[in-house]
Order: C-alpha cells, then structure tokens, then sequence
C-alpha cells in the first residue's frame, strides 16, 4: 500500500518581531520569567497583507515550488487552523483561490495544535485510496488575533505563521503509523469561544469572550502525560525504540513541557528540533513550519525515520511516524 510522502515543503512567518521587551511594555512580564519559563525569546507578529490565507498561500507556493508541481495539479486542499481568515467560507478555499488550484476541492480541519497531524493522517487515508493525488496540506494560524492583550499567562506563548507540504503516494517513504486521540471533557482547560451569538438563547454567558483562555498548569501537566503515552504506544506497536528514531519534530509549545517530555522517553535534546525560542507556540503551523527548516537544512537522510507529536485544545493529542 502506498502511503502520504513529502514532495516539498514550505513555511512563511510574518515579518514582525514581538520581543520579550516589546511584551514588558503591554503585560507586567520580564524577559527572565518568559525565558526561565517558556523558553520563547521572539514570536511573529501578523500584519495588513499578512492575514492567515495570504499566509499559507506563500507557504503552499513555497511547497510547490519545491515539488515541481503546479497548483493546478493539487486535488486536495486541506488547512488546519483555529484561527480561520473567516467562519465560512474555509481559509482552504481561499488558499485554493489565491494560488490558482483550480482543480482541487478545499475543506479546513479544527483539530487546535494537533491539526497537522490530524490532517496528515487524514491525507494519508486518502492517498491509501488513491495513490497518485496530489494533496496540498497546510498549517496556518493568526493567534494574535485570538489573544487577549492584557492577559499574561497567554499572550506571551504564542505567534502567527504558516506551513505547506504537498503530499503523493510513495512505497518506500511517507507516513507509516500514527496514533491520534482526544478527549472532549476536558474542553475548558484550553479553549477559545465562538464571537458572540445573535441568537440571545445561544449567548454564552458564563463564558470571557473570543480569546484564548488557558489553565496553564493542568495543560502543562496533560501535555507531556499525553504526548509520552502516544508516543510509547505507537513505538510498541511499531515494534520500535527511541533509538530506531532520527529526529523528533515535536509540537513547539514550550522549551519546558519538550524537555520534560524527552526525559521520560528517554530521547536526547539533540535528537529533538526546537525553535519556539524564535516563534512561539504557532498551533497547527508549529510542526509544518519546523519540518520545513529540517527540510531545507537537508536535517534528513533517505530511510531515516522521523516522529511528529503534538498536543492541544480539545484536549486533542497524538503521535506520528515518518519514514524520510
Ligand atoms: O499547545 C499547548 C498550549 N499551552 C501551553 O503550552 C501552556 C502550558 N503551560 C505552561 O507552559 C505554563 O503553565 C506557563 C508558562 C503558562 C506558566 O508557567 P507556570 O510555571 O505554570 O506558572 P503559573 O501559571 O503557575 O504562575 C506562576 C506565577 C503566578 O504568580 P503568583 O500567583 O505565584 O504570584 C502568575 O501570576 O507567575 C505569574 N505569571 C507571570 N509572571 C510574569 C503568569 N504569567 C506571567 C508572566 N510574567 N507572563
């Protein structure tokens, strides 16, 4: 059977730096406390021009570029985001708009940080049916719209930017398991509300708003149990150890939960791809954006195998095994 393999790759971040100084000046934070804690120094920042769509339209022309593949050549348009250009139409049909792919049909998925690899596994199932679709899948997120400004457990954590693969069927390389999971009753530990209803039955009123609300403790602790039983549960199954692996492009939330995590595998640090230090947590774009910088450092040897794992709202977790 054939599975989802990587024909290109490409990312795009917005040009504005928010420092760690800048957010003295709007929070009562320091650039030590977001250090020591987060391990973040800069996050992007979108602006007029940059909006999520425009974003991952430059990412996706980035990925087909690299590809030699023309967009109108894509069958399959998928974005994850939580933080679409619109509620409708999707920020997948207007990425299909904005980059010609006339022939592809476009749909988002919700799956909050875990939304790449949610997706990836959702490409992966339709290159099973047919393997010679050529699927364009994005990662995009404009969290700065989404963050409260005057909030400092959140909105020092996290940035905007996009990620693109496109993705056909290959024997040899692609995806070759994956683990994903979620668990719904524990919702209001992460979450961000829909814009108030017109419906006044319908109006939240126990709720704070269209912004990101978060129990940072409780998430930090979930998000490495969760992320450290995915990933052993899928090397088990794979009949493999932390050893058979080359790298780890993990879901980039924070220095903090990433070390903690790769200590109880048991993985080394320099085995593990970091840069929320320059971009912060960028939710579904974070691990698109990474395995576009392996890419293009050539980071990856042919038959190297390479996992993918993330955690977010929902709670929606997993892990996922990438044959290089
Ligand atoms: O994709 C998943 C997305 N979510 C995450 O990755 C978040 C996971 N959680 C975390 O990473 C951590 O919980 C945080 C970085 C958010 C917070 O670190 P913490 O060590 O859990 O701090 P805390 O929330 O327990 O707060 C400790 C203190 C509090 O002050 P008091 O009550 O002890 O006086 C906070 O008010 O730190 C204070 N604090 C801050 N101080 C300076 C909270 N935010 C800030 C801030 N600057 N930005």
């Amino acid at each position: 059977m054939k599975h989802a393999a990587l024909l290109g790759t490409g990312s795009c971040l917005p040009q504005k730096v928010l420092t760690n100084n800048d957010l003295e000046k709007i929070v009562e934070t320091s650039d030590e406390w977001i250090t020591s804690r987060t391990g973040i120094h800069t996050r992007r920042i979108a602006s007029r021009g940059e909006e999520n769509f425009r974003l991952a339209a430059r990412a996706a022309e980035k990925a087909l570029e690299m590809a030699d593949t023309r967009a109108t050549e894509i069958e399959l348009i998928i974005v994850a985001t939580f933080s679409p250009h619109m509620m409708m139409p999707s920020t997948a049909c207007f990425v299909q708009a904005e980059i010609g792919a006339e022939n592809a049909f476009a749909y988002d998925v919700n799956a909050a940080c875990s939304g790449f690899l949610y997706g990836l596994d959702l490409a992966d199932k339709y290159i099973a049916a047919r393997p010679d679709m050529k699927i364009l899948l994005i990662g995009s997120e404009t969290l700065s719209a989404h963050v409260d400004w005057s909030d400092r457990n959140t909105c020092i954590l996290f940035g905007d930017g996009a990620g693109a693969v496109v993705l056909s069927g290959s024997d040899s390389r692609g995806v070759q398991a994956s683990k994903l999971y979620s668990d719904g009753r524990l919702w209001n530990l992460l979450y961000m509300d829909s814009p108030e209803s017109l419906n006044p039955d319908l109006v939240q009123k126990d709720r704070q708003g269209c912004h990101i609300q978060m129990s940072g403790r409780d998430v930090f602790k979930f998000a490495v149990r969760s992320m450290e039983d995915a990933v052993k549960k899928l090397l088990t199954q794979e009949n493999l150890t932390v050893d058979d692996l080359a790298l780890v492009i993990p879901h980039q939330a924070n220095v903090r939960i990433l070390n903690k995590l790769m200590e109880r595998l048991g993985i080394p640090v320099d085995k593990v791809y970091i840069n929320v230090d320059r971009y912060g947590n960028t939710s579904a774009a974070s691990i698109p954006i990474a395995l576009d910088e392996v890419n293009r450092q050539n980071g990856l040897q042919p038959g190297d195998t390479v996992l993918f794992c993330s955690f977010g709202g929902g709670f929606t977790w997993g892990a996922l095994l990438m044959k290089w």
